[in-house]
């Protein structure tokens, strides 16, 4: 059921229940961070392996402190710039939260995120609430509650009711590393460039792919159930006109016999526009009766890489 009454929302999460609420990037799926019994809801209904930590999300830098033991300083700043925000940062963890959200790691991953509903929500209570994106593991995250609803809605009690996510796509995460630089383990809502005008330096992007470090970044991630192609719209065309297509571009549309369907995510060209655009883009081609969806590559700055980063990761063959 999708509505939007608060009070119910946090009554089902005091009594262990899950739910689906909406932030600024995608629609989570939430769970007391505390409570082991209830985390373990939502490994069970997303179908997620259990070594993929979940992010722990909280309404205050205080509070912050109620679940981790440090925050150094360098992290502290990027907060103060980009909390309430699309940003994750590993902390280590008090013993509070169960291993269960951590996958067994000594860091947890932490967000303030930038909505007014589950702001509100946070507020009402008592405890943080750990929440991945409201979507079966490995398919497409929601940026709607009609998303949520078709992926998950017999599977949960309530979606939260907070319209259409603002940005598009999920936190970009990081962590410091031995050095003390900040590194990129997931490129996300706020990009290299916002985090290089507070540390002085780019951060350094994490590669190591099988690493367990995040292992969200792995395979198949992000992907809808159709074939997605990435590159060149234009060669990719070419040599796939003998299908039914379903094309996804920055800016300008394409007609061709072979098009069934184009979405272009911003007719101006702004690539947070886009990226506000691209899931649920990908979301309706899905459900379009084309063979193969074809997308091009996004300008590689800003947002951009995030939006990459995505289409790259929805390409993988599963
Ligand atoms: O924007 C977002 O981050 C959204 C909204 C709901 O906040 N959440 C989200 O969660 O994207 P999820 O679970 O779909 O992706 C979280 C990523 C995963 O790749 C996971 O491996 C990584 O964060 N992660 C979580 N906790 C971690 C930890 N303790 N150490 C390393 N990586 C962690
Ligand atoms: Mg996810």
């Amino acid at each position: 059921m999708i509505g939007k009454d608060l009070e119910y929302a946090a009554s089902l999460l005091r009594s262990g229940e899950i739910l689906a609420v909406p932030t600024e990037t995608v629609y989570g799926l939430a769970a007391n961070a505390l409570l082991a019994q209830s985390v373990i809801k939502i490994y069970e209904i997303k179908n997620r392996p259990r070594f993929n930590p979940l992010i722990v999300h909280t309404n205050t830098i205080e509070r912050v402190a109620n679940f981790t033991t440090d925050f150094p300083k360098q992290l502290q700043s990027l907060a103060e710039k980009f909390w309430p925000g699309p940003l994750t940062m590993l902390l280590p963890k008090s013993e509070i939260i169960p291993q269960l959200v951590t996958a067994g790691s000594e860091m947890v991953a932490v967000r303030i995120p930038n909505h007014p509903v589950i702001t509100e929500l946070l507020s009402m209570l008592p405890f943080p609430l750990c929440a991945p994106s409201a979507n079966p593991s490995g398919y497409i995250s929601p940026t709607s509650p009609l998303h949520v609803e078709k992926q998950l809605g017999e599977k949960i009690p309530y979606i939260l009711d907070g319209g259409v996510c603002t940005v598009g796509i999920e936190s970009t995460i990081i962590k410091l590393n031995d050095e003390g630089k900040v590194v990129i383990l997931r490129e996300g809502g706020i990009t290299s460039e916002e985090i290089k005008t507070i540390t002085g330096y780019a951060p350094i992007k994490f590669v190591k792919e099988t690493s367990p470090e995040a292992p969200g970044m792995l395979k198949s991630h992000y992907a809808p159930a159709k074939q997605l192609l990435v590159g060149n719209i234009t060669e990719l065309l070419k040599k796939h006109d003998d299908k039914s297509l379903g094309i996804i571009t920055f800016s300008q549309g394409i007609e061709h016999p072979a098009v069934k369907a184009c979405i272009v995510l911003s007719s101006e060209a702004n690539l947070y526009e886009a990226a506000k655009n691209l899931f649920a883009a990908l979301h309706e081609l899905d459900e379009t009766d084309i063979d193969v969806i074809l997308a091009e590559y996004f300008p590689d700055e800003g947002i951009g890489k995030a939006i990459n980063d995505r289409l790259h990761r929805a390409s993988v063959q599963k």
